[in-house]
């Protein structure tokens, strides 16, 4: 038993998708969230910034005594998971491994769809994931780099035009390629899976990245006797202003936000 929080942590605000989740499997664990939202997105930087950040958002987190960190930021997670694995003595979650076991474990033709930031797809980390257990898969890529703006400005409803005009575009060579499973390999995603999933069709098994990770950090966590049982309490913590946070995030938490929020430095 370990009484200590599970830290988690994103460019911004997508991984509150993955604490959604860790909520409704771990009800009784103190959670603590860092969004840097003075730095996102991260996408769209190179491999040299998103480690040195991704890594500030771990030592953070390590700082305040977690007992695990869980990067849920798949951009942060394709680029640095081994760095900060490295790094620190304590169960490190990352989001991409859960989900490509998941989108080889829901395919039938073994036509699997990721989409992501330009960093996650660049990286080519869910492709080697993939690889590693469905050699005989056919995985197709394509990078959304608007999708996390338009996310982190509130723009996701499915009748929104831009929103569809810009999932439109992305999605049409997944959709021509016949993929049968699309994992939502960013945590920002799942906020437009109304329109993603409208436009790929209903047979189209959509996987989402954090909240199948949640799944996995619950079980291994129980696996290794580091749960606590007794708590529940939710800190927050972002790099900008927590002006219009709890309004932002209760739509990505798909509650009302509960517990503190404080604005911090990253050195
Ligand atoms: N939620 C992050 C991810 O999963 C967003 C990336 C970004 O900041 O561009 O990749």
């Amino acid at each position: 038993m370990d009484h200590r929080p599970i830290g988690v942590f994103d460019s911004g605000l997508g991984g509150l998708t993955a604490v959604k989740k860790l909520m409704e499997v771990l009800p009784r664990e103190d959670i603590v969230y860092l969004g840097d939202t003075g730095r996102v997105p991260y996408g769209s930087r190179s491999r040299e910034t998103i480690t040195k950040y991704a890594g500030q958002d771990a030592a953070f987190l390590a700082g305040l005594g977690v007992k695990a960190i869980v990067i849920a930021c798949n951009t942060a997670c394709s680029v640095a998971l081994g760095a900060i694995s490295a790094e620190y003595d304590m169960p490190v979650f990352g989001v991409v491994g859960p989900p490509a076991a998941e989108a080889v474990r829901l395919t039938s033709n073994k036509k699997i769809g990721i989409i992501g930031t330009v960093a996650t797809v660049r990286s080519g980390a869910y492709v080697e994931a993939l690889r590693m257990i469905a050699p005989d898969a056919e995985v197709w890529s394509a990078a959304c780099p608007l999708f996390v703006p338009l996310v982190e400005n509130g723009r996701a409803s499915a009748g929104d035009i831009v929103v569809r005009a810009v999932a439109g575009e992305y999605l049409a060579p997944l959709r021509e390629r016949g993929v049968d499973t699309l994992i939502l390999g960013c945590t920002h995603y799942p906020l437009l899976r109304g329109v993603i999933s409208e436009i790929m069709g209903p047979d189209v098994a959509i996987v989402d990245s954090g909240a199948v990770t949640a799944q996995r950090v619950a079980r291994d966590l129980g696996e290794m006797d580091l749960l606590s049982g007794e708590g529940g309490r939710r800190r927050y913590f972002v790099t900008d202003s927590t002006e219009g946070f709890s309004e932002l995030a209760s739509i990505f938490l798909g509650l009302s936000v509960g517990g503190s929020v404080e604005q911090v430095t990253l050195e």
